[in-house]
């Protein structure tokens, strides 16, 4: 009985897990920048700024938050480096906070 009941367990977590109900953000994430050198996202940063998630996100659901390289690649009419720029170096334009220099974002190292 026993066994059955963690196999149940198991299979119950494996479908939990798939179903995406536990989708969570990083706290950081690293993208690659090409030859200007990779970028550091610390999204939990961002997050406790206040900063809504549609507004970055601003495609999905609230609860259905998905990487912008699902719609944002190399054969999107958006490519990812505008995509990118666009939200992430314009807020900081913008609001005057936040990188705004290539170096700043893109680290060689
Ligand atoms: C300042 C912009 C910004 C804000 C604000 C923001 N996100 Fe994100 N989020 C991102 C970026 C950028 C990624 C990574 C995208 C990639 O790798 O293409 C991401 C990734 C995610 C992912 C991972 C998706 C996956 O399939 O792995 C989830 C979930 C997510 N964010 C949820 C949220 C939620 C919920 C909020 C609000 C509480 C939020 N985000 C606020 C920019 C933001
Ligand atoms: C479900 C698909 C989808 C997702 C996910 C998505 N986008 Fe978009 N994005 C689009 C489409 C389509 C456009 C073209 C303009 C429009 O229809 O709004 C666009 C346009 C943009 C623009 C304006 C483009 C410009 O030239 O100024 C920015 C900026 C942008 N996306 C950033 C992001 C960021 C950052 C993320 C991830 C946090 C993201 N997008 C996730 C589909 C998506
Ligand atoms: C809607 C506004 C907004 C968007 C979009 C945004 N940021 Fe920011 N970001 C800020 C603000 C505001 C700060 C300044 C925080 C401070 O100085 O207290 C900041 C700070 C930063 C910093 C320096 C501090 C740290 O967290 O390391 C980096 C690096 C950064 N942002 C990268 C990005 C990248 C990469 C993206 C796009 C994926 C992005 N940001 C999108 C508002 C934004
Ligand atoms: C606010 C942060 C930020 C600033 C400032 C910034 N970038 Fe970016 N840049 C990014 C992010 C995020 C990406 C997406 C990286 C990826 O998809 O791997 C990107 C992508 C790129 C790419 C495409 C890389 C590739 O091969 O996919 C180039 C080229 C680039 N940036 C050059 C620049 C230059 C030049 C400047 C200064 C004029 C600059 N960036 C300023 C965040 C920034």
């Amino acid at each position: 009985m026993k066994k059955i009941a963690s196999i149940i367990a198991v299979v119950f977590t494996l479908m939990v897990i798939t179903s995406g109900v536990y989708a969570a953000a990083k706290d950081t994430y690293e993208f690659k920048g090409g030859a200007v050198g990779k970028v550091t996202f610390n999204h939990k940063a961002h997050q406790d700024l206040g900063i809504s998630c549609q507004k970055c996100h601003h495609k999905d659901e609230a609860g259905k938050e998905q990487n912008c390289s699902s719609c944002h690649n190399k054969d999107s009419k958006v490519k990812p480096k505008d995509a990118f720029h666009n939200s992430c170096k314009k807020c900081h334009e913008e609001g005057k906070k936040g990188p705004t220099k290539c170096g700043d974002c893109h680290k060689k190292k």
